[in-house]
C-alpha cells in the first residue's frame, strides 16, 4: 500500500489539532480525523489557563515540559494570527494563587520556596499587595504566590485556529470522521480505517483524550486513560473585575478578553457524564463569590462539563506506542492539555517524521506502566 498521507492523526481536539498543524507546518501529507466536530471534547470545555508554575508540583521533567510549552504558546499566538486571521485570545497577566486560611498558605509559601530555588519568577504578595494588584478580590484573603509569567487563552477558538492553520498548510481536516480500525502490515501500522475509507499512512497519532482508551482497544492497544469530570461556570462581566487567573482551594477564576468571568472546576473521577450537576454548580458558585464578592451580582451565562483525560500519575502519555511500529500516542493531558497543546505538536510531529524532538520524551513514555497492570 502506498501512502497516502505521511501522518493520520486520530482526535481533532487541542493536542489532536497541535499534532496535525505542526506536522503540516513540516511539509507532511496529514489526515487529521475527528469523530464529531474539533475541539468538542475537553478542549472545548477548559477554561484555558496557562498555569505552568501554577500547576506544578516540584521541579522536574513534568515541570520542564510545562514551561519550555508555555514559551512555545507566546509565539504561537501571532503565528496563528498571521496563517488564519483568528485571535486566540492570548492573555499574559499571571496567575495569584491566593490564601484563604493559615495551612493553604503554608502550602502556597513552600511552592514560592522551591519555584525560587528553581530560579523562577515567584513572589509572595501580603493581603494588602494582593488587594492593590486586584482591587475587587476577597477582604479574607491573607495572601498569595504571585507567577507573574502564567497566561490564559481562548480554548475553543485556540483549538479552532489551530485545525484552521492545519488546513491551511495542507491538512485535511474530517470531522465527522470516527477512525474505526487500523490497518497492520506486518509489524507496522500501515494506516487507518474508517466507515467510508482507508487511509494509507506513515504513522498514526492518537490523540483521543478521553477517547484514547476505547478508542485504543478498538485499535487492539491498551492506554490507561480516565476520565476526570471537570464542571464549569461562566459569569458575564462589562469589564473583568480581576486582570489575572485567581486560584484558591476551591475553584480559579479566568478573566476573558471579551468581559466573561469562568469558573473552573470539578475534579470527578468515574464519570463519563459530562452534564453539569445542581451541586457543581453551587459548590463553584459559592467559591466563586467568596473569593470575588462581585460576582454575586453579575448575570449567570452557563454552566458545562469537560471530561479530563486523567493518567494513573497525572502525566501525559507522549510517544511511540511500542510493538507494532508506526504507532504514536499523544493524550493523557489531564490538567493540561491546552497548555502542553505546542510542545506535544512539535515533538509527535517530529517523531512521526523519524526527526528527533526537541525535547526528551521518556519520563512520558506510553509505555511506563507496563509490568504494572
Ligand atoms: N487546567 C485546569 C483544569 O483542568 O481544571
Amino acid at each position: 500500500m502506498n501512502p497516502s498521507a505521511d501522518v493520520v492523526v486520530v482526535g481533532g481536539g487541542v493536542v489532536g489539532c497541535s499534532v496535525a498543524y505542526h506536522a503540516a507546518r513540516r511539509g507532511a501529507r496529514v489526515v487529521l480525523l475527528e469523530a464529531e466536530t474539533v475541539g468538542s471534547g475537553a478542549s472545548g470545555a477548559a477554561a484555558g489557563m496557562l498555569a505552568a508554575q501554577a500547576e506544578a508540583r516540584g521541579p522536574d521533567s513534568f515541570l520542564d515540559l510545562l514551561l519550555e510549552s508555555r514559551k512555545m504558546h507566546r509565539k504561537l499566538g501571532a503565528e496563528l494570527y498571521e496563517v488564519t486571521g483568528l485571535d486566540a485570545e492570548y492573555v499574559w497577566e499571571g496567575t495569584l494563587r491566593v490564601a484563604l486560611s493559615e495551612a493553604h498558605a503554608e502550602d502556597l509559601s513552600e511552592a514560592l520556596r522551591w519555584q525560587r530555588e528553581a530560579g523562577l519568577s515567584a513572589r509572595w504578595l501580603d493581603g494588602a499587595e494582593v488587594r492593590e494588584l486586584e482591587p475587587a478580590l476577597s477582604a479574607g484573603i491573607s495572601g498569595a504566590l504571585y507567577l507573574p509569567e502564567d497566561g490564559q487563552v481562548n480554548s475553543p477558538r485556540l483549538v479552532r485556529a489551530l485545525a484552521l492553520a492545519a488546513a491551511r498548510n495542507r491538512a485535511e481536516v474530517s470531522e465527522g470522521e470516527p477512525a474505526s480500525g487500523l490497518i497492520r502490515q506486518r509489524n507496522r501500522i500501515a494506516g487507518v480505517r474508517t466507515a467510508r475509507r482507508k487511509i494509507a499512512a506513515g504513522s498514526v497519532v492518537v490523540c483521543g483524550g478521553v477517547a484514547s482508551g476505547t478508542l485504543a482497544r478498538h485499535l487492539g492497544i491498551r492506554l490507561p486513560v480516565a476520565p476526570v469530570k471537570g464542571q464549569i461556570l461562566s459569569v458575564e462581566t462589562t469589564t473583568p473585575p480581576i486582570t489575572s487567573n485567581v486560584w484558591d482551594e476551591e475553584c480559579y477564576l479566568v478573566p476573558k478578553r471579551d468581559g466573561r468571568v469562568i469558573v473552573g472546576a470539578t475534579e470527578e473521577p468515574g464519570t463519563h457524564d459530562r452534564r453539569p450537576t445542581l451541586g457543581g454548580v453551587a459548590g463553584l458558585a459559592g467559591a466563586a463569590i467568596g473569593l470575588l464578592p462581585h460576582l454575586a451580582r453579575r448575570p449567570f451565562a452557563g454552566a458545562w462539563g469537560g471530561l479530563r483525560p486523567g493518567t494513573p500519575d497525572g502525566r501525559p502519555l507522549i510517544g511511540p506506542a511500542g510493538d507494532p511500529e508506526g504507532l504514536l500516542i499523544a493524550t493523557g493531558h489531564y490538567r493540561n492539555g491546552v497548555l502542553l497543546a505546542p510542545i506535544t505538536g512539535d515533538a509527535v510531529s517530529a517523531l512521526a517524521l523519524g526527526e528527533q524532538p526537541a525535547v526528551d520524551l521518556s519520563p512520558f513514555s506510553p509505555l511506563r506502566f507496563e509490568g504494572q497492570r
